[in-house]
């Protein structure tokens, strides 16, 4: 590993050389750490599963810096998931497009179609750029880890797994995409995320009722073969995860000395026992630390007692989240 490297030009030049000679570069996204590599090799893109201990039953992400770059990869943009990729790109949505036959069947996972996405991160775009071609990238972690959200949790996750890091400081949007899937004449999202479902159901002008019926989460067991990768236990801690009400917390009796245990609370109260920690109330600011408190609070504790966010569907994606880390191992 040639380590944790600021993004300047010469090692934006470094990094882009490194994928194009087929080596594993970490680069900061807006919503969490990419483990890129060149989509079109099919070599340099096994790489990115033999590092992070990922099923190659679960397909990549495609990450473009151009819509002319899109039409590398898909073999068609149906209209709706023009729009939407009118709309939100560059930015934290991706689409599952039919894919073209010079994708090498590594990054689908075998299937007919192919997720892409165009980042809204500077340094992304630049390196996607120079780079030339399509970057397939995950999350730069170990496979069912937490996401990486500061380029030292991707140092921590990988190590010598990755050849450099670009690190671009903490990303913004700290959950990963929304992935939607526009093959139908109703749009799928098959993993809620930065983009609410209301945000994609506006830009299509459908309304909230056919949203509901149309519009559904993935679950697991329910859409396996529409998006293979979604396994329960994902961005899950070492630590134990209790995910309670904030009435079930207050009833809870004071952990014993020997047990580390530490609170992630959404609102105020306070705790006797363990470390405690807050997020805001709202959801943009709530998803944007999450990973980094849970990153933190893996390492100092055996339990971390999570409360529950508030119901509303703009917290959708943020549940998912929370009720993977805690589903047990
Ligand atoms: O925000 C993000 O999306 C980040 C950054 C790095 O772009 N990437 C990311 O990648 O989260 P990863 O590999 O951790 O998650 C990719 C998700 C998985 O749930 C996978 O199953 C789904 O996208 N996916 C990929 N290709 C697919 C396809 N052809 N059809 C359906 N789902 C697909
Ligand atoms: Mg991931």
């Amino acid at each position: 590993m040639y380590g944790v490297v600021s993004p300047t030009h010469e090692n934006l030049d470094r990094a882009a050389a490194l994928i194009r000679s087929g080596e594993l570069v970490a680069f900061p996204t807006e919503t969490v750490y990419g483990l890129g590599a060149l989509a079109l090799d099919a070599n340099a893109v096994q790489k990115i599963f033999v590092a992070k201990g990922r099923p190659s039953t679960n397909p990549l992400i495609v990450h473009v810096s151009s819509f002319e770059m899109l039409d590398e990869i898909a073999a068609s943009v149906p209209s709706m998931a023009l729009t939407l990729a009118k709309q939100f790109w560059p930015g934290p949505l991706t689409l599952v497009l039919p894919k073209r036959d010079n994708i090498p069947s590594v990054v689908t996972a075998g299937g007919p179609t192919v997720a892409v996405r165009m980042p809204a991160h500077p340094i992304a775009l630049e390196l996607i750029t120079r780079v030339g071609k399509p970057i397939a990238a995950p999350s730069a972690n170990r496979s069912t880890e937490i996401s990486p959200t500061l380029a030292q949790h991707v140092a921590d996750s990988l190590g010598d797994r990755v050849s450099l890091i670009l690190d671009g400081g903490p990303c913004a949007r700290g959950i990963e995409s929304t992935v939607v899937d526009t093959s139908d004449l109703s749009p799928r999202i098959l993993r809620p995320g930065s983009i609410t479902r209301e945000q994609i159901l506006n830009a299509l002008a459908l309304d909230d009722s056919l949203g509901e019926r149309t519009a559904q989460p993935a679950h697991d067991g329910e859409s396996v073969a529409r998006s293979p990768g979604q396994q329960e236990r994902h961005y899950a801690p070492r630590a134990r995860v209790m995910l309670l009400t904030s009435e079930r917390i207050d009833q809870l009796p004071q952990s014993d000395a020997t047990l580390r245990r530490s609170y992630l609370l959404c609102s105020e109260r306070s705790r006797g026992d363990g470390s405690v920690r807050t997020l805001p109330r709202n959801p943009d600011g709530y998803a944007s630390g999450l990973y980094a408190m849970l990153h933190e609070l893996d390492r100092i504790s055996d339990e971390i007692v999570i409360e529950l966010p508030p119901r509303d569907a703009a917290w959708e994606a943020i549940h998912d989240r929370l009720r993977r880390a805690a589903h047990p191992a």
